[in-house]
């Protein structure tokens, strides 16, 4: 705590239990209610605080297990073949910080599941193989190594690997823990497949990567139209971005997955983001609110956070807890190295929370 903040200023509870006062607790609570002094100072914190710790799940370690749930479990009983990342703080609410939840997920060569949707926010991070897909509302959207898809709140969603294809593994994330939390989650299966009246990929090449949005595109839906965010685009978008501008000393190139129609957030709850770190570069410390999980798409470095350091190398996924101490640096003197990172940024903006404070002490390194 800072030491300008002591629990003996003014405004701050500071009151000695007595007989006469704990008799007077008791009486509250047989009421259900309480004395706001005994409480005042756990609820309301000098600073933002998160209960969740810094984590990185290691892909090496992680595969084998994730590629046997596909010998144990089949998609149908299943209903979702996934292994999930629990926060060791977290447990309680699944989530892998914050209130974000992510998994890995599985699926062989011909497999595929049946449609439903959820109020969760949905997206996915792609980590391996060939010919998955998934069908958001009826758009069939293929899918490739480091591509970004999104399945907004209530749309019917399935995904599958074609029969000629190779086994798929990718990341999900969701706002489950949120909508739980804020107890607004439903979840509806829908009776088979859906049918898919479009050409595929039909929404994301639809965009060019140039700024150009379809003219007569009719759409009044809160999320974007793309669905589909290809590395075959993201990679290149980073390196022309990299050539033209200065580096964001904490992030390097940080480039938003963004609704091309608004500027904002692909979808509600949840943003996502990719960033480029320049070889040899070595991010300063800052920390701000909002709750993030990263994925290494390239490369390899180390963030260190709140003082720990975790190193990663591409499918290595990690978070970074709300207000922690965080700095990104790229371990190698050649190559350069991506992250690809999801978060709750829509709702922390939305909501008027967003502050961010940098490391002064120490040249700005923990
Ligand atoms: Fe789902
Ligand atoms: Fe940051």
């Amino acid at each position: 705590m800072n030491d300008n903040h002591s629990d003996n200023q003014l405004g701050r509870a500071r009151v000695q239990d007595s007989p006469e006062l704990i008799a007077y607790y008791k009486e509250l609570e047989t009421l259900g209610a309480g004395a706001l002094w005994t409480v005042a100072n756990d609820i309301e914190p000098w600073e933002p605080r998160s209960s969740s710790v810094p984590m990185l799940w290691k892909y090496d370690e992680l595969r084998d297990l994730v590629l046997k749930s596909s010998e144990l479990v089949t998609p149908e009983q299943a209903g979702r073949r996934v292994v999930y990342l629990v926060n060791d703080k977290r447990k309680d609410v699944s989530a892998a910080v914050g209130w974000l939840y992510t998994g890995i997920q599985v699926t062989k060569p011909g497999e595929s599941t049946s449609a439903h949707k959820h109020k969760a926010s949905a997206l996915r991070f792609i980590m391996e193989g060939e010919g998955g897909y998934t069908v958001v509302d009826g758009n069939k959207i293929t899918f490739e190594i480091n591509d970004f898809v999104i399945t907004p709140n209530s749309t019917w969603h399935e995904h599958g690997c074609d029969a000629n294809g190779k086994t798929c593994i990718w990341q999900d994330g969701l706002d489950i823990p949120l909508i739980n939390a804020l107890e607004a989650n439903d979840y509806a299966v829908y009776d088979g497949n859906q049918p898919i009246e479009k050409p595929t990929n039909q929404l994301p090449n639809s965009f060019a990567t140039s700024g150009l949005i379809p003219a007569d595109l009719v759409w009044n839906k809160p999320y974007s139209p793309l669905f589909k965010y290809s590395w075959k685009n993201v990679y290149p978008a980073l390196i022309e971005s990299l050539n033209v501008n200065k580096l964001n000393i904490y992030d390097g190139i940080i480039m938003k997955y963004s609704n091309p129609l608004t500027g904002g957030h692909v979808m509600q709850t949840m943003g996502a983001a990719m960033q480029l770190l320049p070889a040899g570069f070595k991010g300063k410390a800052h920390k701000h609110t909002g709750s993030f999980v990263y994925q290494c798409a390239k490369g390899k470095g180390f963030t260190i956070i709140n003082g720990q350091r975790f190193d990663w190398k591409e499918r290595d996924i990690f978070c970074v807890p709300s207000w922690a101490w965080h700095e990104h640096h790229n371990l190698s003197e050649t190559e350069d190295a991506c992250l690809f990172q999801f978060n709750d940024l829509p709702v922390i903006e939305s909501l008027g929370l967003y502050q961010e404070k940098e490391l002064e002490e120490n040249n700005g390194h923990q």
